[in-house]
């Protein structure tokens, strides 16, 4: 997932540091909450959880902050900046309990994991801190704070998954939703905190996936982003950790569900519904997620498959489980088996004891792969992770800044090479809203999850169109509907 605003090209799913004020329906009388989330699409994913959570306690959600009984804040650490915007946040609600001091607020999310009860010393207007596998907990620490004493609960957990929940959809476009399939990470990265804020890697049944897309399909959606830290991993066999499989009865090991099996299901079971996941890791993807990918028209010629970087010593000592020749033929594999496959990474610059020479077999790499888009960000040493423990954070603030800039230019370079060749084509978009440009014009995007903005005509939010690509920026495709006629249905793929 993509958690960041440091740099983000071409970004379509711009969620990075943008803020989420969920509303619904607010009646008079009712308990009413104000949600704010950042970084990940799994917060933004889980707060639609915490909402369905705390409707059962009596709370209505509101997009005003000074009509909120309860503020919560679902937080990133994935990196320094990313807490300091929380930290920002946080002095503004201060404002707000000055004028009502009846208000309370709660740390949700991997803040909340990572500073467990010092948080509540550190930052005194702070009244509940709650981690991201204990939302269950909610309305009875909620009652707690009511009644006037501080709660917490950053207990995590083997098996919760919030399969049973039914999230309640929030700011929503009613086009596009995320149904989450892992939680947890087992990977360690050693620059990554999410191993420790979001605890051990589990996956949730796919008979509750399969019922949460029916629920989404029968409210109207067309595209549902399958979420996880790292989604290729997802095995489910009737429960238990991963690591015991190989104890599972001959029974539960031939009927377990892989990644690419629940694929195949999803996307058979939805037709009209355009499927897309996230993340990928490199080292865990398999050549039969390929092959469903290349079966389904349905599911998204889309691979998010972030890489850091290109060097070996540096993937090494980053505990990423694959080299850059590795990469290499799984990108090989991608543009045969999936041919017009969109790909998009995310890097890190300056990560300790990175050379010049281990930069430069980035930017190599870059112009190997030729990225549709990507995330990329300066090295943040996280306390309490691997790198922080056994290296210095020694490349100066100016070569990261440098490296990084590098780095942005081959991409933005490539984004625009890409775009340009779509000119002349005819793409698939779903149409998601208004562009925020023109009221004349929709924005949609591509299954390779490029933007496209094309005027109105008689088509309409949530429509599949055909649009010929006319030009572009680096960022956008521009172009035209080809227009099929009014009676003429058109099924996409
Ligand atoms: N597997 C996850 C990765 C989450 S972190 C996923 O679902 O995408 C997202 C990205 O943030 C990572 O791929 C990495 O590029 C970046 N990142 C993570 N930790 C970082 C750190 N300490 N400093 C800089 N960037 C970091
Ligand atoms: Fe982090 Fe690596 Fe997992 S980046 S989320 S530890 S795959």
């Amino acid at each position: 997932m993509h958690q960041s605003k440091d740099i983000a090209l071409k970004n379509p799913n711009a969620f990075n540091g943008e803020v989420l004020e969920l509303d619904s329906e607010t009646t008079a009388g009712e308990k009413k909450v104000f949600i704010e989330s950042y970084g990940c699409q799994m917060n933004f994913s889980d707060s639609e959880i915490v909402a369905s959570i705390l409707s059962e306690a009596g709370y209505k959600t509101t997009s005003q902050l000074n009509d909120a009984d309860l503020i919560l804040v679902n937080t990133c650490s994935i990196r320094e900046k990313a807490e300091q915007t929380v930290r920002k946040r946080l002095e503004a609600f201060q404002g707000v309990k000055k004028t009502n001091p009846n208000v309370k607020v709660g740390v949700l999310g991997c803040m909340a994991e990572r500073l467990k009860s010092a948080f509540l010393e550190e930052e005194k207007i702070v009244d509940l801190v709650v981690g991201p596998d204990a939302y269950k907990d909610l309305p009875n620490l909620v009652a707690e704070v009511e009644a006037g004493r501080d709660a917490v609960n950053v207990i995590l957990s083997k098996e919760e998954t919030y399969g049973d929940v039914q999230p309640v959809r929030l700011q929503s476009n009613g086009v596009t939703a995320f149904v989450s399939i892992t939680r947890g990470c087992d990977n360690m990265c050693t620059f990554c905190v999410v191993p420790f804020t979001r605890g051990r890697e589990r996956s949730r049944d796919p008979k509750s996936i399969l019922e949460e897309m029916n629920t989404l399909a029968e409210a109207g959606y067309k595209e549902v982003t399958l979420l996880g830290q790292n989604v290729d991993s997802y095995l489910w066999y009737g429960g238990g950790p991963k690591k015991d499989f190989a104890k599972a009865s001959a029974l539960q090991q031939k009927t377990a569900v892989h990644f690419h099996q629940l694929l195949d299901l999803v996307a058979q079971a939805h037709l009209g519904i355009r499927i897309r996941f996230s993340t990928s890791n490199p080292q865990d993807m398999t050549r039969d997620v390929l092959h469903i990918m290349a079966k389904h028209s349905n599911i998204c010629n889309y691979i998010h498959l972030p890489v850091q970087s290109g060097s070996n010593a540096v993937l090494k000592a980053m505990n990423r489980q694959h080299t850059r020749e590795e990469y290499m033929e799984l990108i090989d594999a991608i543009k045969r088996i999936v041919p017009d496959c969109g790909i998009s990474q995310d890097m890190i610059a300056g990560f300790p004891n990175e050379t010049e020479s281990d930069h430069e077999d980035t930017l190599s790499l870059m112009e190997y792969v030729n990225y549709d888009f990507g995330f990329m960000f300066m090295y943040s040493e996280r306390p309490g992770t691997p790198a922080a423990k056994n290296l210095e954070d020694n490349i100066p603030q100016e070569v990261k800044k440098r490296r990084l800039q590098e780095i942005v230019a081959m991409q933005q370079k490539h984004a625009r090479y890409k775009n340009d060749q779509f000119i002349g084509k005819t793409v698939e978009v779903l149409i998601e809203k208004e562009s925020k440009k023109s009221d004349a014009q929709w924005s949609g995007r591509t299954q390779q999850n490029t933007v496209v903005v094309f005027p109105k005509e008689h088509y309409a939010v949530g429509d599949f169109v055909d649009v010929t690509v006319t030009s572009c920026t680096s960022a956008t495709l521009l172009g035209q509907a080809v227009d099929f006629g009014p009676t003429q249905s058109h099924h996409h793929g």
